[in-house]
């Protein structure tokens, strides 16, 4: 008695902890801190529930399974590269999607006879069957769709969307299947429930492809939120299965969070919520594609040094291809050059640049540049027609014109920075090959934009030594 009461306060510890912890991963000042606070909340949950009173033995198995997943967690997690953080976390839904459906099958099969003396018990068993139904149809989905999510991520399946016609009345059919598969499961006397939960489980998996099979590159972003927040719901079935509060509490958080950040990245990319979340519904572009005009010309380091000395404002917009390159030091060392010599710099973000949340933001505060020169893409872009010079740093999908004019982008409707739009453009980047979406820039043909070709953080090195030579 006394160990459940000690297990129910520890959990409403680690509860409120992690509700600390989402406040401080809301702003880069506090995200430090958010961290340490799940850590500490995870902690308590773990060993609440370890040593609670519901295990009764099998200590060895826990701490085996936990000493080994600690090991490869640290591993995994030290060897990462930041770049490849999306990955990470895409391959980590997956995992409380298998474990979800586990956890179903595994509670499925505990299910035992039903407690004939309990008026309550028929209820009881119907509203556990649904739990599992709902809990293994759920992580199916995540499992799956997280595993082609990181495939898209890490460059082993195409980012271009696997669209085919009648496409939404296939996956309409197969959901509608799976209700009835769980009206039937709910009412098996035990004999045929499992064959139904089997087949309802594949047909999920497949759900699950066929779902981010469809969603083009440039929309990733909104789904790995999306799959965060099915993962969230997926542990929250589980604790509902295990009769475990933390667990559902903890699985609403992470699924109510993951939702409303993929609604804020749905507005921030002017896509539709519905449109993301049903597999790229509408997404296929309309007429033939925008004939590029123009030619490509580019410069050297020396002239691109001497544009910025006469420059007097100077916007930077950095991309995916800054932190592939580490240029974030040497482009902290530049600006601090630049603004000594009196001149306005400031960075522009895209809500998308790079590959994960606030990935520029972050990398940015590592080399230290004040949050008060970086500012949001909505905050800078009516700056752009007063800026002499904007440097374009491994950036590409951010700042792409065709998302304005050309109909047939699959980027279009994306708002970008309008970088086009400033007196000079330097586009950093070692060729002239697509970004992440797939899609040619015309940025890159326009009369006002020079390319320098290269890494961009030699290019950042070479462009510094041409500016502190007097
Ligand atoms: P991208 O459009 O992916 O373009 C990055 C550019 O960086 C590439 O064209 C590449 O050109 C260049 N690059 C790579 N390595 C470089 C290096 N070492 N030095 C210099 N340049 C280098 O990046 P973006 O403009 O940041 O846009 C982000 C894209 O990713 C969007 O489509 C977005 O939807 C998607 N996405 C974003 C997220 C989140 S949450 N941010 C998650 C998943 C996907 P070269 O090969 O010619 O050098």
């Amino acid at each position: 008695m006394i160990a459940e009461k000690i297990q129910i306060v520890a959990y409403l510890f680690a509860s409120i902890l992690f509700i600390y912890s989402l406040g401080g991963l809301s702003s880069q000042e506090s995200a430090k801190r958010g961290v340490i606070y799940g850590i500490v909340g995870m902690l308590i949950a773990v060993l609440a529930t370890v040593l609670g009173p519901n295990i009764k033995g099998g200590y060895i198995f826990i701490i085996s399974a936990i000493s080994v997943a600690s090991v490869i967690g640290v591993i995994l997690a030290r060897k990462v590269e930041m770049t490849s953080m999306p990955q990470l976390v895409a391959i980590l839904h997956s995992f409380v999607g298998l474990a979800a459906v586990l956890v179903g099958i595994g509670s499925y099969i505990e299910v035992g006879e039903i407690d004939h003396s309990d008026p309550e018990a028929g209820v009881k068993h119907i509203i556990h069957l649904v739990e599992v139904y709902l809990g293994v149809f759920i992580g199916a989905i995540t499992f799956t769709g997280s595993i082609i999510a990181w495939g898209k991520l890490e460059g082993k399946i195409s980012s271009k969307p696997l669209l085919y016609p009648g496409r939404h009345m296939v996956n309409l059919i197969l959901v509608v299947v799976c209700i009835v598969l769980g009206v039937l499961f709910t009412m098996d006397d035990g004999s045929l429930g499992m064959v139904y939960l089997m087949i309802m489980t594949a047909i999920a998996c497949f759900i699950g492809v066929m779902l981010v099979m469809a969603i083009g590159g440039a929309d990733m972003p909104v789904v790995v939120s999306m799959l965060n927040s099915y993962s969230g719901w997926a542990a929250s079935a589980a604790g509902f299965m295990l009769g475990n509060d933390l667990l559902i509490v903890t699985g609403a958080l992470v699924g109510s969070s993951g939702a409303i950040l993929s609604i804020i990245m749905c507005e921030a990319m002017n896509r539709s919520f519905f449109s993301v979340i049903f597999g790229g519904f509408g997404a296929a572009p309309a007429g033939v594609a925008k004939e590029i005009e123009g030619e490509v010309t580019a410069l050297n380091h020396e002239e691109v040094a001497t544009l910025l000395k006469e420059a007097k404002s100077v916007v930077i917009v950095p991309g995916y291809g800054m932190a592939v390159a580490k240029a974030q030091y040497p482009i902290y060392s530049m600006v601090q050059t630049l603004r000594s010599a009196g001149k306005k710099v400031r960075f522009a973000i895209h809500p998308v640049a790079g590959r994960l949340p606030g990935h520029m933001n972050v990398l940015l505060a590592e080399a230290n540049v004040p949050y008060d020169i970086v500012l949001e893409m909505d905050e800078i872009n009516d700056d752009m027609p007063d800026t002499d010079v904007v440097m374009v740093i491994g950036a590409n999908d951010v700042v792409n014109p065709g998302a304005q004019d050309d109909p047939s982008s699959p980027i279009f409707g994306m708002p970008v920075i309008e970088a086009w739009k400033a007196e000079h453009v330097i586009v950093m980047k070692r060729s002239m090959s697509v970004g992440y979406a797939g899609v040619e820039n015309p940025l890159f043909y326009k009369s006002n934009t020079d390319m320098l070709y290269g890494d961009a953080k030699d290019s950042v090195d070479k462009i510094l030594t041409f500016l502190k030579d007097k």
